[in-house]
């Protein structure tokens, strides 16, 4: 009898602990679903203006991190998110996009806008303080790894291994979803489109 007893509180004892785990565990994925995604942070435009991570609220974002050297990645998904704006937001008025540097050694500003602003005029490059831009870019969960080209040489030349994915983020800075590299153009204009639509 006193075994079941003692059998008895630790079951209860145990339920309290799951349930206390489970409500916490509820409200700490509440809190981050509804954080804005990222940290914060202070770096500079291709127009050399302050930029922070207010700018990606009030109207859905789509961010993408990369290097103007890179070989094939960044030039692709610079070109194809151009066309897609173009496609699901002809008016430039519902959606923005920004590409920001994971090189921001040789990625100045001036640079960028070379760069950018010789694919599309709507997205906007971001860099800065390379110190600064390094924490952003990993605050926002983004791989970035230099890698020299020529293994003889470490300080030689080199490109930057990075995540390719492009980051959807709603209006108020949250995150909601991602486009992979090359994913069908149907598909990503899709996500774009509900984007949008979930925002309005
Ligand atoms: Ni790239």
């Amino acid at each position: 009898m006193r075994g079941v007893r003692i059998f008895l509180w630790a079951a209860v004892v145990v339920l309290a602990g799951v349930t206390a785990y489970l409500l916490f565990n509820r409200s700490l994925q509440k809190e981050i679903a509804e954080a804005p995604f990222g940290v914060p942070f202070q770096l500079v435009t291709q127009n050399n203006e302050p930029i922070t991570e207010k700018a990606f609220q009030g109207k859905p974002t789509a961010l993408f991190f990369g290097f103007t050297h890179c070989p094939d990645v960044c030039p692709t998904t610079l070109f194809e998110m151009d066309n897609l704006l173009k496609k699901v937001d002809p008016d430039k008025t519902k959606l923005q996009a920004f590409f920001i540097s994971v090189d921001p050694e040789r990625d100045t500003p001036e640079i960028m806008k070379t760069y950018v602003s010789n694919v599309s005029d709507r997205i906007t490059g971001i860099s800065g303080d390379p110190a600064k831009v390094m924490e952003m870019v990993k605050g926002f969960r983004v791989y970035a790894k230099k890698v020299p080209t020529d293994e003889s040489k470490p300080d030689g030349d080199y490109v930057m291994d990075h995540t390719a994915s492009v980051f959807l983020l709603d209006d108020k800075g949250r995150f909601a979803g991602t486009i992979a590299y090359q994913e069908d153009s149907a598909v990503a204009e899709k996500k774009l489109e509900n984007l949008i639509t979930r925002n309005l």
